[in-house]
């Protein structure tokens, strides 16, 4: 192996069959085929046809990727899939390719976690990640914000949606109002002409006595959806571009405010944020903001490794290689509702869970993290 790793990086967890192409903290590649046109009529993602999409695309965009990398499959050190959490269909197209092609290869393997990968993608924007880093995870899955000393082996979560996911909820209101799936960058764009003071949506659990890193987003959706059934049964016509403005601006309100709270309750001076919502330009906008204003650096990565792509899991791959993380077993499993404190999957048949590599292992490995070199000197770092 050179010096650092080429790891190949495969996400098939929901409707984006990913493939990247990173060589230690470096971006090489990344190709990325989307289902989500044949899934829009339905307004949701459905399963089957997710599962069918990525085994049509699974070899043409890994060779893509591998074009585009300018790298040979023999040229790579390591394989790293998406064990889950996502579709358990979706993740097992993803699981058995990377297992033929780390066992073709005669490479190691590393199932690892979507959510940690959201995280760990920033890497390759913005260089090592702070320890321990403070993230607003806000996908269509989920809504937490985490703590993570070390981000291949030790994900803290101090709280997350009790409900509805930030995700869900803009795809939601975008049905209500006829927007079309996902929701959330139709949302984004009408948003940008619409009052964002327009209509005053509740903050889900911000009163004194709620949960403080908690986050709720079903009574701000059936908010909007009364407030625009009462407009239509008075024959009025709804103001799409306010509503979908006020409506965004009540959940990046709360993401930005509970994210800026842990960090100051726990000391740390920087917030990273990922996950699909994360490629919403008010929330870019308002973190920037309300960050700057309390001395705190951010770190968001470009909206195209927000959403769902490859790299992430090749970042994370990358990471666990450098530190020495041990690799899966090949009878490693999909597991679609890995926690998110189970940062890699050993595998069924990993000789001792609890060594290195376990979730809860401590590597022995050179550890990266703390040669910061690479770190750029912007004071945030966004986009
Ligand atoms: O991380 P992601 O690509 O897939 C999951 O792991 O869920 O996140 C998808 C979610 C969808 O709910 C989508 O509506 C939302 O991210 N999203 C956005 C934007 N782009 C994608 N939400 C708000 N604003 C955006 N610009
Ligand atoms: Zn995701």
């Amino acid at each position: 192996m050179a010096d650092e790793p080429l790891v190949l990086g495969i996400e098939t967890s929901c409707d984006e069959t990913g493939v990247g192409v990173v060589r230690g903290r470096t971006l090489l590649a990344d190709a990325v085929a989307s289902s989500v046109d044949e899934h829009a009529r339905y307004g949701g993602v459905v399963p089957e046809v997710a599962s069918r999409a990525h085994l049509e695309a699974m070899v043409p965009t890994i060779q893509r990727a591998l074009r585009q990398a300018g790298v040979s499959a023999r040229d790579l050190d390591a394989v790293a899939v998406t064990a889950g959490p996502g579709l358990a269909g979706a993740l097992l197209v993803g699981v058995s390719a990377a297992k033929a092609y780390a066992y073709a290869l005669g490479k190691p393997l590393y199932g690892v976690n979507h959510l940690a990968s959201h995280i760990c993608v920033d890497q390759l924007e913005h260089g090592p990640l702070p320890e321990p880093t403070m993230a607003l995870l806000v996908s269509g899955g989920h809504s937490s914000l985490l703590l993570a000393p070390d981000i291949t082996s030790d994900v803290r979560p101090l709280g997350a949606t009790i409900d509805d996911a930030a995700g869900e909820a803009f795809d939601k209101v975008a049905r209500v109002l006829g927007l079309g799936f996902p929701g959330g960058p139709v949302i984004d764009r009408y948003a940008r002409e619409g009052d964002p003071a327009a209509i005053a949506f509740p903050r889900g659990l911000t009163g004194g006595r709620d949960p403080l890193y908690d986050f709720s987003f079903s009574g701000l959706k059936t908010a909007v959806a009364r407030w625009v059934e009462a407009r239509r049964r008075d024959g009025q016509e709804v103001p799409v571009a306010d509503v979908a403005a006020s409506f965004q601006e009540a959940v990046v309100d709360v993401l930005t405010r509970k994210a800026l709270r842990a960090c100051k309750d726990n000391g740390v001076d920087h917030l990273m944020i990922g996950g699909g919502v994360a490629a919403n330009s008010r929330l870019r906008a308002l973190a920037l903001e309300r960050c700057e204003g309390a001395g705190i650096r951010l770190r968001v990565p470009r909206p195209g490794l927000c959403t769902d792509n490859g790299a992430m899991v090749a970042s994370l791959g990358s990471e666990m290689v450098a530190r020495g993380r041990a690799a899966s077993t090949l009878d490693l499993p999909a597991d679609s509702s890995l926690p998110v404190t189970e940062v890699s999957v050993p595998g069924h048949s990993h000789p001792d869970p609890h060594e290195d590599g376990h979730p809860q292992g401590h590597g022995h490995g050179h550890d990266h993290a703390h040669d910061h070199a690479h770190e750029t000197g912007k004071d945030n770092l966004y986009g």
